[in-house]
């Protein structure tokens, strides 16, 4: 009796060692099976990697493609003379974008030189020491009128007749006489209102209203005798 209590608690312990052993085993393998499914997701995610770099690396050049592709091969400035900056696609396009930077902040346009006349009136009367007085002015070629330029100057034009009896310039009473001594060739030509007005006088009498100073081109000087009918 004794005995096969003995072998039975001996069969138990053995059975409880057993089981031990097996669920030891299991834990074991449990851990391996984890660290190799670890290692496989360790696998695959070390292989996207690359991937996704390729990806990134492809957008940035197609980026640097599209960047690059409006532009002219060529710029007259660099074949000019810098052929260095023709070996860097990159520093080519810097130095378009900075001029295009450039040309689009440049708002300011570089002043225009409009040719000016130079205009001298003589008289009308002389001083005393026989000399005539002299006045000068200047006008934008081809801008204004004769009459208009002595009027701005507060030059008197008309005599005592004209003061009274002007047409203010419409052409209709020729009392706006004065005579080109130089630069005739700077001014318009005769109007018909001065064919008409001036048929018997000299060819250097002009009416005012009727005289361009400059044609918008020229410019030089113009010498103006005020009210040479008071010389004769
Ligand atoms: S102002 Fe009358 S014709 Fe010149």
């Amino acid at each position: 009796m004794y005995i096969r209590r003995m072998i039975f608690i001996y069969k138990g312990l053995i059975n409880f060692f057993v089981f031990i052993k097996l669920v030891s085993s299991f834990v074991a393998l449990s851990d391996h099976v984890i660290r190799l499914i670890r290692l496989l997701l360790w696998l695959q995610k070390d292989h996207k990697q690359p991937k996704r770099d390729f990806q990134k690396n492809r957008r940035t050049e197609m980026a640097f493609t599209v960047n690059l592709a409006p532009l002219p091969l060529r710029s007259p400035e660099i074949t000019a003379g810098n052929s260095s900056s023709l070996k860097s696609g990159i520093s080519f396009t810097r130095k378009r974008q900075i001029s295009a930077f450039a040309a689009s902040n440049s708002t300011e346009e570089p002043p225009t030189i409009k040719p000016e006349i130079e205009l001298e009136f003589i008289g009308p009367k002389a001083g005393g020491d026989g000399k005539y007085p002299v006045d000068r002015a200047a006008a934008v070629s081809g801008d204004k009128l004769l009459r208009t330029i002595m009027e701005d100057n507060k030059l008197e034009l008309y005599g005592t007749y004209g003061k009274l009896m002007n047409c203010g310039g419409g052409g209709s009473c020729g009392t706006c006489i004065v005579e080109v001594v130089e630069g005739k060739e700077l001014l318009n030509e005769r109007t018909n209102t001065e064919l008409k007005y001036l048929k018997k006088k000299p060819e250097s009498w002009r009416l005012a209203c009727q005289t361009i100073v400059g044609n918008k081109e020229n410019s030089g000087k113009v010498v103006i005798q005020r009210l040479p009918q008071r010389k004769k």
